[in-house]
């Protein structure tokens, strides 16, 4: 028994952000955001709106798409390293948005760009030792409303952005079919080349005032490390996870790879050899959603019919920590 992707959907806040609105509110030009990112626009949710609603948005059009009530779920993961709040996760919201009343475990994954990847690489464990059959994984972020929007926080607010995707994973027993491997690693000795220092339990309630002043609560970012780590280990990666399979880069139907930057995309793109119909890129339109890139693609390719029963498509990302990680399935 394999465990197969049964059921895809997205959410995109209706707010688009453009690179102009971006512009006259720090040092930065479409021009240069175009040129080293890609991005030419991303999407930010209103003020009041939640993380949580996003997911549900993408969960309830992935459920559907899978022709499955939120009833029949055995089990949530959710990826995101922007929870709506500190404890506990967006999991527990979700199922009791989806209006589950059944006690099915809803569980946090925070493995920052890699979440929704390592999420997949859970659910389809879970679904082989049959420990669950039905579950539900979705990759939601919401970046907007932590973001250094001056000029000092430009690396990182002209890349980041908000949105929600999601899959259903159930069981299928058609020889060939269905997730085939994964290949997953992580290097904390970079931790601090992604991330956001606080607030956190090193630092007491009463100083967090001070934290947030000296700009600890922003997503900070070695924009150039990330770009030489993200070339070289996403592409080792996808080969990895090919090898495993048995498959090799030319037999690739379509690759989806984390939308952190276009440039990157390309970058693996070529160092795989792979042509253009090979691969799928929307940081265009969505800036990077962090774990929400890869389901979002993967429910527009969907839709839109590039996605045939029987492809080979092959899934990476790389992120804060550094994590990354790659998964190789037939459609
Ligand atoms: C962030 C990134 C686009 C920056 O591109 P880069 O070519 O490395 O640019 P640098 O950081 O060297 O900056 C070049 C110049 O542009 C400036 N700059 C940075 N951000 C800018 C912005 N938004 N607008 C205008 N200028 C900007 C820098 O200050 C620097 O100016 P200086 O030369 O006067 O110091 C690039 O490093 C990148 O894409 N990294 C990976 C990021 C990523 O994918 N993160 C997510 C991983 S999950």
């Amino acid at each position: 028994m394999r465990s197969s992707i049964v059921g895809t959907g997205r959410a995109l806040p209706a707010r688009v952000v453009t690179n102009d609105e971006l512009a006259g509110l720090m040092d930065t030009s479409d021009e240069w955001i175009r040129t080293r990112t890609g991005i030419q626009q991303r999407r930010w949710i209103e003020p009041g709106d939640t993380g949580v609603r996003l997911g549900m948005r993408a969960a309830l059009e992935a459920l559907d798409s899978a022709g499955l009530a939120a009833g029949d779920l055995d089990a949530i993961l959710y990826a995101t390293s922007t929870p709506d709040r500190f404890t506990p996760g967006n999991g527990v919201y979700l199922q009791r948005e989806l209006g589950i009343r059944s006690t099915i475990p809803a569980i946090d994954i925070r493995m920052q760009c890699a979440g929704f990847v390592y999420a997949l690489s859970i659910a389809d464990a879970y679904l082989r030792t049959e420990a669950f059959s039905r579950i539900l994984v979705v990759g939601q972020e919401i970046q907007s409303t932590r973001m250094d929007l001056s000029t000092a926080g430009r690396h990182t607010a002209v890349i980041f952005a908000d949105g929600a995707g999601a899959v259903v994973i159930g069981p299928t027993e058609e020889p060939g079919r269905g997730i085939r491997g994964f290949d997953l690693h992580t290097e904390g000795q970079y931790a601090e080349k992604l991330w956001v220092e606080g607030p956190g339990s090193l630092v007491p309630p009463s100083e967090w005032a001070r934290e947030q002043e000296e700009g600890r609560y922003w997503l900070r970012m070695d924009g150039r490390e990330v770009f030489r780590h993200a070339v070289v280990r996403m592409p080792e990666s996808v080969r990895a996870a090919l090898d495993r399979a048995g498959e090799r880069p030319d037999d690739i139907s379509l690759l989806i790879a984390h939308q952190a930057n276009l440039r990157i995309s390309e970058a693996v793109q070529k160092e795989l050899g792979l042509r253009d119909d090979q691969t799928y890129n929307n940081i265009q339109r969505y800036g990077n959603t962090t774990a929400a890139t890869i389901p979002i693609a993967l429910d527009e390719c969907s839709r839109a019919g590039r996605l045939r029963p029987g492809d080979l498509v092959v899934l990476t990302a790389f992120g804060s920590g550094f994590v990354w990680g790659s998964c190789v399935l037939r459609w």
